[in-house]
């Protein structure tokens, strides 16, 4: 799974580099390191949705931090 958090100017102000300290640690956490990959990435050109997180070429918006935990751990069953 092949996760990017937007980290431009208006997901930024909703904290999603909280959303990827919280992938980080839910990746130790759960054993993750193989199989799920986070990096940061640029404007995903929804801003009027932030946050917005590209899960596998697909784009979620008005993510938070539990949000995101969660719809990883749906797509990994
Ligand atoms: S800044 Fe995140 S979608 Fe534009």
């Amino acid at each position: 799974m092949d996760i990017k958090i937007c980290t431009g100017r208006s997901c930024k102000e909703k904290f999603s580099r909280y959303m990827m300290q919280r992938v980080e640690r839910d990746r130790d956490f759960y054993n993750w390191k193989q199989d799920v990959s986070c990096s940061e990435c640029l404007c995903l050109g929804a801003c009027e949705k932030a946050p917005n997180v590209n899960i596998d070429g697909e784009i979620h918006s008005y993510m938070n931090g539990v949000k995101l935990s969660g719809k990883i751990l749906q797509l990994k069953k």
